[in-house]
């Protein structure tokens, strides 16, 4: 726990830290919650951090005039005492993502989290930007709240609370967002169905030569974000209890496939977990679809690599993007097939990354 500190201690602008970390990509899906409040997921799912999608972010203590009026009970102590800080005392955090200011409403359950954990409840600003289009469905919220989770920690840390375990720190993330659970742990990471945090299965120099190919189809924002449509999912599709019930078989069989290093039965697995995950949206009420004809343009470009014996196996998230699971030696085939499809830009080609980290 931090030591008291009055005004004049509070911790000044060159006190910002900068940190960087990755889009996590599903593997085996998180769609549903097991617990609202707390963002508990309802299906285990499994990730691997993507070194081509980046978040640097950089975090500033602000001053205490900057705090927004609601928070003039704001750095007392009694969040460090008894670990459970009343709503207003949690920190006040102002945040930006590539230059536009976000809604506090999105973050207040994390900062809230944040003050609970470490104790610190002063006010924060946090300037985040990212290599690739946020909110078209490439995980940015991951790696947003993964950057946000890893720097808070690192300040408070600074600031005299005590070190956070990755484990914590992934705990403190899902509360912004179940997926940056994962982003916070490196390599491949698992986040059981019901648990607080992920855990990692297995370091990126695990799979040296695993690739992901990712297909921008749009960059234009969802209209749709992922927690509405899988809460939607959750209340009106039919298929949502078959959904969770075979979501744990897959990642089972997924973790032995990835121990194995096996990219075609790995790939089986990838493909089945998102196309059950669609269908279990397509049958809500009303249907979920984020797919566009150029995605299904995609989809079968995969499907004929595959045909030619080129291991090519596609994956989508609550979006109209592809990401296509191959090897380092196929790459090229895949790129080449891609050249005749109409994408928003460049296909982007990742390895798997480790932990995000703290640059400065
Ligand atoms: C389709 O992590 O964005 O990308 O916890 O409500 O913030 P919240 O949801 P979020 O959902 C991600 C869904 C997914 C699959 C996945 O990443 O596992």
């Amino acid at each position: 726990m931090p030591a008291d500190r009055d005004d004049e201690q509070l911790p000044q602008a060159q006190d910002s830290l900068q940190v960087r970390a990755y889009a996590n990509l599903a593997l085996i899906k998180y769609w549903g919650k097991r617990d609202s409040r707390r963002n508990l997921p309802a299906t285990p799912s499994i990730g691997i951090n993507l070194s081509a999608l980046q978040v640097r972010t950089d975090i500033y203590p602000d001053h205490p005039e900057a705090r927004p009026s609601t928070s003039g009970a704001a750095h007392k102590a009694d969040a460090r005492e008894d670990r459970a800080a009343p709503e207003d005392s949690s920190s006040q955090l102002r945040l930006t993502i590539d230059g536009t200011s976000q809604e506090p409403e999105r973050h207040q359950d994390f900062m809230t989290a944040f003050s609970q954990t470490t104790g610190y409840t002063g006010a924060l600003r946090a300037e985040s930007s990212a290599s690739f289009p946020a909110g078209a469905g490439l995980a940015s919220s991951a790696a947003g709240f993964a950057a946000l989770a890893l720097g808070c920690s690192e300040l408070a840390r600074r600031h005299g609370a005590p070190r956070m375990t990755r484990e914590d720190i992934s705990a403190l993330a899902r509360v912004g967002s179940g997926s940056a659970a994962r982003a916070v742990i490196g390599g491949f990471s698992v986040f059981p169905a019901g648990a607080h945090h992920a855990t990692q299965l297995a370091d990126a120099a695990h799979w040296p030569d695993l690739r992901v190919v990712i297909a921008t189809v749009t960059t234009r924002r969802k209209e749709l974000s992922s927690r509405d449509a899988m809460e939607r999912t959750r209340l009106t599709s039919p298929y949502f209890g078959a959904w969770v019930e075979d979501a744990e078989r897959m990642a089972d069989e997924a973790e032995r496939r990835i121990a194995a290093r096996d990219l075609e039965a790995l790939g089986e697995l990838v493909r089945a977990s998102y196309a059950r995950m669609h269908a279990s949206m397509l049958a809500a009420r009303p249907p979920i679809r984020y797919w566009l004809p150029v995605s299904l343009q995609v989809l079968d470009a995969c499907d004929s690599l595959r045909r030619d014996g080129v291991p090519a196996f596609e994956t989508m998230d609550a979006g109209p993007q592809v990401k296509i699971l191959t090897n380092a030696e196929h790459v090229d085939r895949v790129l080449t097939k891609l050249e005749g499809i109409s994408l928003a830009g460049t296909p982007l080609v990742s390895s798997i990354a480790d932990d995000p980290e703290v640059l400065s």
